[in-house]
Parts: C-alpha cells; sequence; structure tokens
C-alpha cells in the first residue's frame, strides 16, 4: 500500500439501541457519576480523538408510557462534557445539540464556554430534530417545529453560532430570519468557531452538513454503502466549493474484541438477550411483518409467513436504515443474513445483525484489520465507537486493537497541545 491512512476513533458513552444493554446487574453502573470518569480515563488512555456524547431531546414514549426495557435517559452532555474536561485537560469532547430546540444566543453562549474550558478541544455534533414531543421539554419561545422548514432554521442557528465563535460572519451564511445577526462573544475561544460534526442521511441533511460543518457523522462504514456515502460527501463538497481534505467523516460502530474470533462470538452469543429485550423482538417483528404473531420466539428461527400486502416498514433512522421502505424487501433482507450465517441465526440475533450500525467482532488483530480496510476503501475516515453501555466495554479495545494500530503506524502515539479541529484533521506521522 503506497499511502497510509490514519485510522481516526472516537467513542460515545452512553450507546444506543440496539447495541446498548440493559443487562439488570449493569443497569446501576450506566448512568452514574463514576461511570463516566471511568469511561472518559479509558477513552484518554486510548487517545480517542474525542469523547462523544448523544442526546435524546425527549424519552421514547409508547402508548404504555415509557417503556421498561431500554435504557432510559441521558446526562446533560455539556454539563457532563465540561466536568470530565477538568479530569481530562488533553481529551476532546463532541456534545450533540438540537438546533431548533435551542435559542441560538443561548447555545452559542453554552458552546462558548464549552470551548474555554476544554481548551480548545470542544466539538458540537448537529442534529436538526423531528422529535415532536421534544419542544415541549426545550423550545421556550423560538417557533415550533411544524411552523419551519428545520434544515433552513438549523442552518439560521448553525452560522449565528459559527458567527459569534468565529467573529465572521461566512459567505454561505444564509439572511437573519428568525433572529438578529449574532454578536462576537468574548473572549476569543481557541478554536474560534466551534468543530461540527453534523449527523443525518436525507439529501437536505448532506447538503446543509458539507456547506459548512467540519464533519459528518454517518451509520455507514462497510464497503457498498460508506464507500457511495463517501463519494457524494465528496462531490456535493466540490459543489460547495470545498476541498474534501478539509472535513472528516465519523462512522458510528459497534464493536467487541475478544482474545479470538471464537472467544469474541462466545461473548457476543451471550449478551445477545440482554441487547435486545422480548418486548423489543416482538415489536420490531411485528413492525417489519406490518402483522401481531400470536407465537413468536425470540430464539426461534424467523417466521415463516409472508409479511402484509402493501406494509411500509417504518423503524426510522438508527434501527431502520436498512429495512424501511417495503416489507418484502425488509423481509428479504432478514433471510439474506441468515442465510449468510448458515441459516442457524435466532430472530433475535438476525434483528440485531440487520440494523443500520456496522458490528465489527473478532480477536485484537481481526478488529484492527477491518478498521483500517475501510478507512483504506474510502468507506470512512474513522469511527465512533458506540459501546455496549457499561463504563468498562472499551478496554480490550484500548489495550489489545490500539497498539496494533498504533504498530502499523495508522494511529496516534500521544497527544499534542491542538484544537479539537486540528486532530481531526491530522493525518499519519511519516
Ligand atoms: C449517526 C447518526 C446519529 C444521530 N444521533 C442523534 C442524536 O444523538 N440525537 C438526535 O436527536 N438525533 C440524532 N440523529 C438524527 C438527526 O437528528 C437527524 O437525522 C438529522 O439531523 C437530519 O435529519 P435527516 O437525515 O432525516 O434529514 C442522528 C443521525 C445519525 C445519522
Amino acid at each position: 500500500m503506497s499511502e497510509r491512512r490514519r485510522v481516526r476513533i472516537a467513542a460515545q458513552y452512553n450507546a444506543e439501541d440496539p447495541y446498548e444493554i440493559w443487562h439488570p446487574d449493569l443497569a446501576d453502573e450506566l448512568n452514574t457519576e463514576d461511570s463516566f470518569r471511568k469511561v472518559a480515563a479509558i477513552y484518554r488512555e486510548g487517545l480517542f480523538d474525542f469523547y462523544f456524547q448523544a442526546e435524546t431531546a425527549a424519552l421514547p414514549m409508547g402508548e404504555k408510557g415509557v417503556p421498561e426495557f431500554r435504557v432510559m435517559g441521558r446526562l446533560d452532555n455539556l454539563v457532563t462534557q465540561s466536568w470530565l474536561a477538568s479530569l481530562h485537560p488533553d481529551l476532546g469532547f463532541v456534545a450533540t445539540i438540537n438546533t431548533g430546540n435551542n435559542l441560538p444566543y443561548d447555545l452559542a453562549r453554552r458552546l462558548h464556554s464549552f470551548d474555554l474550558l476544554t481548551h480548545g478541544r470542544s466539538g458540537w455534533n448537529v442534529v436538526l430534530g423531528g422529535n415532536p414531543h421534544a419542544h415541549v421539554n426545550h423550545r421556550a419561545k423560538a417557533v415550533a417545529e411544524r411552523d419551519v422548514d428545520r434544515y433552513s432554521l438549523g442552518l439560521e442557528i448553525v452560522h449565528y453560532v459559527l458567527e459569534a465563535l468565529g467573529g465572521g460572519r461566512s459567505a454561505q451564511a444564509p439572511a437573519p430570519h428568525h433572529f438578529p445577526a449574532a454578536a462576537r462573544l468574548l473572549p476569543a475561544a481557541r478554536q474560534g468557531a466551534p468543530f461540527t460534526i453534523q449527523a443525518g442521511d436525507s439529501a437536505r441533511s448532506r447538503d446543509l452538513a458539507t456547506s459548512y460543518a467540519d464533519g459528518l457523522y454517518t451509520h455507514y462504514s462497510d464497503e457498498v454503502n460508506g464507500t457511495a456515502f463517501y463519494r457524494d460527501i465528496h462531490d456535493r463538497l466540490r459543489r460547495h466549493g470545498r476541498d474534501p481534505r478539509t472535513v472528516k467523516i465519523y462512522s458510528r460502530l459497534a464493536i467487541l474484541v475478544a482474545e479470538n474470533a471464537d472467544a469474541a462470538r462466545e461473548k457476543h452469543k451471550a449478551l445477545l438477550p440482554y441487547q435486545l429485550h422480548d418486548n423489543q423482538v416482538r415489536r420490531y417483528a411485528e413492525e417489519i411483518w406490518g402483522k401481531t404473531f400470536a407465537e413468536l420466539d425470540p430464539e426461534g428461527p424467523l417466521p415463516n409467513e409472508a409479511p402484509a400486502a402493501g406494509h411500509v416498514v417504518k423503524l426510522g433512522l438508527s434501527y431502520g436504515l436498512y429495512l424501511d421502505g417495503p416489507s418484502e424487501k425488509a423481509v428479504a433482507r432478514l433471510h439474506d443474513i441468515s442465510a449468510r450465517h448458515g441459516g442457524s441465526l435466532s430472530l433475535r440475533e438476525t434483528l440485531i445483525l440487520a440494523s443500520g450500525t456496522h458490528y465489527i467482532m473478532g480477536g485484537p488483530v481481526e478488529v484492527a484489520t477491518e478498521l483500517r480496510r475501510l478507512v483504506d476503501l474510502r468507506a470512512t475516515d474513522g469511527f465512533v465507537i458506540a459501546p455496549h453501555s457499561a463504563p468498562h466495554w472499551l478496554e480490550p479495545f484500548v489495550r489489545h486493537v490500539v497498539p496494533v494500530l498504533q504498530d502499523w503506524g495508522v494511529y496516534a502515539t500521544r497527544y499534542q497541545d491542538e484544537t479539537l479541529r486540528e486532530r481531526v484533521l491530522r493525518e499519519v506521522e511519516v
């Protein structure tokens, strides 16, 4: 290989369905001060680019209230990460924050403090919402979501923040519409405009992200969907007149490392019942087939029935990425996954492997090889690992996979005193 491409690693905590674990023995560890502190120490030891936190703008509500079998609740990420930055000054931090649920001045002010407290190693994962329950929790005065286009509102808020922290109005900024123009916040933040990464998938979301963001956050990282996404994003960047080398793509990834492939497979099997609760298996199966099942065994094979005629699956981005659409296609995909594993997978395991997040399991060298292969293929530039929700989960990755990547010269061996933007853009040292 003529060029060594850097493998970028960041990680999330907590994770999300279906890789979060609701294991009753681990439940106490999920959202405590102690677990966040342990996780940050492990991510720092692994020289990860940043510690990433997702945002749930409103608890998922079913007809019977909050479901019991999912890991629920998240700490406010700017509060949590500002505290963690005082414990680990050289770690980077990326907080997911919705645009339209916030008033721009308030958001800019909090991101400004965040950048000062993290020595310029802060980032904002820009999400544009779409949760109809969220505005009740967050938005005191701003426009109701149903009354606005969330992309144009999002773009206006993003540019307000960039201007307030960066001090200048970008050529691509829309005319202020809902809010007055931003004034510069002082003292100057180390990296000026915050490092921004945008999560999204639709054409409008990609187009918006490529107009301003420093990075994209996606589910795609495999050789088919990842390479297609990568090419599409680079094309859009060129159309916006931007150099694709100045923007990096991070892909969400689930990982399971053990001493070797067999041990990883055993560990995976042991976790399955905790990864997708029986009620979730039923919910997903019924949504995919478009019918209710009198009997459904999560450990049994896929239901041997045709889906309801004309049914369209709507599971949403996280789970439905490859399943949403005509039911026949989704059921065929499940059968295909099961067949590729010798037809012996249970319904539960098939559903887990069919979710939108790419899952890599194996021994240290296998995992490192796969990460490097995907980066070399230009299926992505790096990964945000979404671990099972237990604080120690990524310890084997840090102790056994990171050293392999370092030996190959594709991974940092120390932190430098740099901003998060500089860290993310850094290539391998020759
Ligand atoms: C990898 C990924 C992670 C995401 N994480 C979150 C999140 O933590 N919180 C949230 O409210 N939305 C999250 N979203 C959803 C975004 O809010 C939404 O999809 C995006 O802003 C634009 O929407 P669109 O792709 O449907 O156009 C995520 C999306 C992706 C692709």
